[in-house]
């Protein structure tokens, strides 16, 4: 049996939970396999509504193995209350488990984070400071701390102290900021081991079982593709790699596995944070979107830019992640608008350019070319056959299609689970 993989294309926020949450129903594997909880991943099912950062979004179904993968670097306090919070709300957490190969955040990251952002002044990237960055260089640098070290209490105490000392000179010297306490760091990570170290195990091991046991598995994606700190707007992006040839690495399968590529787009484009959007609209449209759709951060409540679908953007992350289908996500905020634009080109110093450049100062000068459709102005959240959209809905997604160059499997309606139409049928 495969594994399909839910990836963000466009700069997050495109309803991967929503999507996962959907199709989790007949898989027995979930996982996550980047990022950490710098990803706000909202779920509304007949449980209630849930903001998940960590634990991935197939825990609702009681047969479904839930896994934070090796590429996912966690913060303890955030998961264990995230677990607590799913259990006082009735969902078990029992089939939750952690690669024993995913880093930590630690405290010095979460204040590196904030840190460095401050240096940064005009130019910075605006993370959401839960230290995500700097657990991801830890990793690269070899300097970082893994799940699976917390159950060794000794050497726990041995790789931080070996660590903190050089993290205090950081903080202390590059900073000016006061050192932290090896005993209080110690201390606090010795009662997260002792809450987290039942559900820590070799999780490649587990998916690999799955897999030859004919079962389904589904890769969570968090962020989207055009984050990626190769291939998004750079600096502007996250540090882990939110595409689906991440997904192999994080998740620890082969490539050769991975049998379905769904990119989630929403019907329109947001990005919170720094960085270019050529589409951004920062008018009354761009308002009518944020206020009409409620578009701030699940992470940080931010308000997130929004502008008209980059079509020249989505076929871009298209190719890079290979697309095998599409989840159009949010057609209902654009019920009311009597024309849509969708972003065509892009006009770069006089020029017409229809791909996505690599340089930031080339992608700021962008100017989008815009092809204007008309809009439908007619309610479709309740809609759940294809067939019964209005027609100019169609023929909006029909134009989509041609730029994503994949069938669009799924168009959601509404944030509920059922406020979900299948297009075509993913297998
Ligand atoms: P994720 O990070 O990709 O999982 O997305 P977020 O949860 O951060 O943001 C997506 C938002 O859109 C959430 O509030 C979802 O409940 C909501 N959502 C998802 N699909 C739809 C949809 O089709 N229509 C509407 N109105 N909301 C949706
Ligand atoms: P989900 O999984 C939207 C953005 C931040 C910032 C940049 C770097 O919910 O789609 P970081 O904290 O990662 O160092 O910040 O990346 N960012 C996201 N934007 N959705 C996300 O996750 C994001 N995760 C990070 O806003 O611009
Ligand atoms: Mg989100």
């Amino acid at each position: 049996m495969p594994v399909i993989a839910i990836i963000g294309a466009q700069w997050g926020d495109e309803g991967k939970g929503k999507v996962v949450d959907l199709l989790a129903e007949k898989v027995k594997v979930v996982m996550r396999f980047s990022g950490g909880d710098n990803a706000g991943h909202t779920v509304v099912n007949p449980y209630g509504e849930f903001k998940l950062h960590l634990v991935p979004s197939g825990i609702f179904y009681p047969h479904t193995v839930c896994i934070i993968g090796n590429g996912v670097v966690i913060n303890p306090t955030v998961l264990i209350s995230e677990v607590d919070e799913l259990n006082q709300r009735g969902v078990d957490t029992n089939r939750l488990f952690i690669s024993d190969r995913a880093h930590l955040i630690m405290p010095y990251h979460i204040l590196l984070d904030g840190l460095e952002e401050e240096l940064r002044g005009v130019k910075a990237l605006g993370t959401t400071r839960k230290g995500v960055g700097p657990a991801f260089t830890d990793k690269t640098a070899r300097l970082g701390i893994r799940a699976g070290d917390l159950l060794d209490k000794e050497a726990l105490r041995e790789r931080l102290q070996f660590v903190l000392e050089y993290k205090n000179i950081i903080l202390t010297k590059v900073h000016g900021v006061n050192p932290l306490s090896l005993d209080e760091v110690y201390s606090g990570y010795c009662r997260y081991a002792e809450r987290l170290a039942p559900f820590i195990r070799e999780t490649s091991v587990m998916v690999e079982e799955a897999l030859n046991e004919g079962e389904l598995v589904l890769l969570e994606g968090a962020q989207g593709s055009l984050l990626d700190p190769d291939f998004g707007s750079y600096p502007y992006t996250t540090s882990s790699s939110p595409l689906a040839g991440g997904g192999c690495l994080g998740a620890g399968i082969s490539p050769n596995r991975i049998n379905r590529i769904l990119g989630v787009f929403k019907a329109y484009c947001t990005r919170v944070g720094s960085g270019p959007m050529p589409t951004e609209l920062k008018d009354e449209v761009g308002n009518l979107i944020r206020e009409r759709a409620h578009e701030y951060g699940t992470t940080t409540g931010r308000p997130r830019r929004c502008g008209w679908f980059d079509a020249v953007a989505a076929r871009f992350t298209s190719r890079i992640n290979g697309f095998t289908g599409a989840a159009i996500t949010r057609l209902d905020i654009l019920d009311t608008f009597p024309h849509l634009k969708i972003c065509v080109g892009y006009k770069l110093d006089g020029q017409t350019i229809d791909y996505f450049p690599a340089s930031i100062t080339a992608l700021e000068r962008c100017q989008p070319i815009y092809e204007e459709v008309p809009g439908w102005q007619a309610p479709t959240t309740h809609i759940r056959q294809y067939e019964e959209l209005p027609p100019e809905a169609k023929q909006y997604l029909a134009r989509l299609e041609e730029f994503i160059a994949c069938p669009i499997n799924l168009v959601c309606v509404g944030p509920r689970r059922e406020q979900t139409i299948v297009k075509t049928p993913i297998f």
